[in-house]
């Protein structure tokens, strides 16, 4: 431990779904697929669709206000909030800045960090330093996604796939000893082609043409992205155990990002690691992007598989392509979320 050195860690946690849940059988009426391929292949069972006029934004409001009331801290007191998102309600403003009207956090610094399904792990990283560095207290790091508006309904090899949610924390500092304890960020922008959303940005501006395209939705190399995740999931948290100086013998609970549960199972055999430690909610929420980990997280804390003095692996990976892992010591004493 370094002299003066302040430990960070996540002080309240809050998720949002929506309420209308799709079920695979409901996909079969819409595209050329079966329930049981999809739980075959993926693990998914149903995902939460957000009602229209619902937008990323309003999740993230929903899980922040959550993990605020989980924390007792007030909006007021946020120096900061990130919000990682791959489905911001427009380009501009952020949804961060969406957000801390909506708090009422006049105080807090905002923007938005775009990493795909990495970018809450990214988020957590990066709010970690600066509450080390001293320059801020709180900071409050939000997932939250609307991917139902991203994707193709008639293509059947991504629109099962994907759902909507927010999960949010709130990063403080703890006791010696715990928090985020360790860290590892990655990225290979040469797979940038494997899952993208071609259209409406400046390379290919809105247009007849890119509607026609159907290039405003995502297009993925499914089986390229399935490869480099059972590759990277599995090598990232050992990176990021390594940065803390331990092992995955030393790891308690594995939260991985929930996109299939086949890139799950082989991040846990890569870590030698029995599925009973790892946290697994694909089948209700399918891949809910940058909001799959803290909507995972919450979920074990609030079921007790998170306990005081757990070591807790989360790890990432998405478009970009991007990768990330921490390693945090669980020290929040009371695990009843608000
Ligand atoms: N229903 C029925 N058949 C389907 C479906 C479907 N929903 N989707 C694809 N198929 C078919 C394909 O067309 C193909 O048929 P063909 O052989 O006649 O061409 C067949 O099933 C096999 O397809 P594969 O792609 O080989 O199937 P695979 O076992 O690889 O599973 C899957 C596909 C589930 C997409 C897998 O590759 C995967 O999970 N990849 C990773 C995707 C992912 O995690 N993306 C998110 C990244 S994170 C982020 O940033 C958003």
């Amino acid at each position: 431990m370094k002299e003066n050195e302040k430990f960070v860690g996540i002080i309240g946690l809050g998720t949002c779904v929506p309420d209308t849940v799709v079920t695979n059988k409901d996909l079969e009426k819409r595209v050329d697929t079966s329930d049981e391929w999809i739980v075959e292949r993926t693990g998914i069972k149903e995902r939460r669709i957000a009602e229209p006029g619902i937008a990323t934004s309003d999740l993230a409001t929903a899980a922040a206000r959550k993990a605020l009331a989980d924390a007792g801290v007030s909006a007021d007191e946020i120096d900061l909030i990130i919000v990682a998102t791959a489905t911001p309600d427009m380009f501009f403003p952020s949804v961060a800045c969406l957000v801390q009207d909506n708090l009422k956090a006049s105080k807090a610094a905002a923007f938005d960090l775009g990493a795909g399904c990495s970018g809450f792990v990214y988020g957590v990283v990066t709010g970690t330093q600066f509450i080390k560095s001293g320059l801020y207290k709180k900071v409050l790091v939000i997932g939250a996604e609307t991917l139902s508006r991203i994707l193709d309904w008639t293509d059947r090899n991504t629109c099962v796939l994907f759902g909507d949610g927010a999960g949010a924390v709130v990063l403080g500092e703890v006791a010696d000893g715990c928090g985020v304890l360790g860290a590892h960020l990655g990225a290979e922008g040469a797979g940038g082609d494997l899952l993208k959303l071609p259209g409406g940005g400046s390379r290919n501006p809105s247009s007849p043409e890119t509607i026609e395209g159907r290039m405003h939705y995502v297009h993925m190399n499914g089986n390229e992205v399935f490869k480099f995740a059972t590759k990277i999931m599995g090598e990232a948290a050992l990176e990021a155990l390594k940065n803390a100086n331990l092992t995955a013998a030393d790891v308690d609970v594995l939260v991985p990002h929930q996109a299939n549960i086949r890139i799950i199972q082989s991040a846990a055999k890569r870590l030698k690691m029995p599925m009973d430690k790892v946290i697994v909610n694909v089948d209700k929420y399918g891949n809910t992007s940058a909001a799959s980990i803290p909507i995972a997280l919450e979920e074990a804390v609030r079921t007790g598989r998170v306990k005081k003095d757990h070591v807790v692996v989360l790890v990432g990976f998405g478009a970009g392509l991007t990768w990330a892992a921490c390693v945090i010591k669980w020290c929040k004493e009371d695990n009843t979320i608000a």
